[in-house]
């Protein structure tokens, strides 16, 4: 086999107060085909800017060559990504993930899944993103000693996500940037507890806890003043009953709920709200992880 592609979901991190814990993976993906040559890089499917050895597909497949003691002769890779690039629904993540699992398989599968988010989190930072990309479903996950740990959490089969994206991006290192180093005990007392509830809410399927517990003292409030309309949105969402937070870093904004006409609701009034263009991309949870799709 001399090459691969790689599907790997979108993922929606945080859900409130699980800062930089928690993540969803959802049913939009990314596409990553690697093809080994004999000398070069070659990358298609994305803008000019993102061809060169930065790009995070390729930087990840060296890292996962590298551990594995393989030499990087050439490749090819072909980028098909239908997740928006720098709104918070895990575009990053999903090609670090791409990229380590595209060279794993090509070289006999001698790293594990835990291997390789090792990896990839020593890149991105932190796994909230990278572990549901990995493994499906709702993941929590701590950092410990520099190495990731993450579990899968059980979730009602009723929840539906409606993402609502922006027509402008906002990167991650901007998003982080607004946040205060220190943060007082009553805030992070708040996160633990709302997280705790989070996590039964989306297991028990029960909305009016999840909307309530779905808050957060360490990064929304920073966060939103770089988002215009992220007031209007919250107010609109709230209304309708479903449970909001921001996706990721943002811009892209998150309702959760198990009303099946909350999209129609929202877009009666959305326009009426909002200064920019707001996509509404319903989507469910994608309880599989990263997977091979085909391979050659
Ligand atoms: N937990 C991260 C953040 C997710 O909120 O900054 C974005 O990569």
């Amino acid at each position: 086999m001399n090459k691969v592609t790689i599907r790997v979901p979108a993922t929606t991190a945080n859900l409130g107060p699980g800062f930089d814990a928690f993540g969803v993976a959802l049913s939009l993906y990314t596409d990553v085909t690697f093809e080994e040559t004999e000398y070069g890089l070659e990358i298609t499917g994305c803008d000019e800017a993102y061809t060169g050895p930065d790009n995070l597909a390729y930087v990840s497949y060296c890292a996962v060559m590298a551990t594995m003691c393989e030499e990087v002769r050439g490749v090819k890779i072909h980028i098909d990504a239908q997740i928006p690039i720098c709104r918070g629904l895990g575009s990053s993540a999903a090609l670090l993930v791409a990229g380590a699992m595209g060279a794993n398989v090509l070289h006999g599968s001698k790293l594990s899944t835990q291997g390789l988010l090792n990896i990839t989190n020593a890149m991105e930072g932190h796994p909230d993103n990278l572990a549901p990309a990995f493994y499906g479903g709702l993941t929590a996950s701590m950092v410990d000693n520099g190495l990731p740990v993450t579990v899968n959490f059980p979730l009602h089969p009723d929840w539906e996500f409606l993402a609502l994206v922006p027509d402008f991006d906002l990167p991650t290192s901007k998003a982080r940037a607004v946040l205060p180093e220190q943060v007082s005990r009553e805030a992070a007392i708040y996160n633990i507890s709302h997280g705790a509830m989070v996590l039964k809410a989306l297991e028990l399927g029960n909305e009016k806890l999840l909307r309530n517990a779905m808050q957060d003292r360490l990064h929304q409030k920073y966060r939103r003043k770089l988002i215009p309309d992220y007031e209007a949105i919250e107010a609109l969402v709230r209304t309708c009953g479903a449970a909001f937070c921001l996706s990721g870093a943002g811009p892209t904004l998150l309702c959760i709920t198990q009303d099946e006409n909350l999209q129609e609701k929202l877009a009666k009034k959305l326009d009426t709200v909002t200064q920019a263009n707001w996509a509404m991309i319903p989507l469910h949870v994608e309880f599989q992880g990263a997977r091979v799709i085909k391979s050659e």
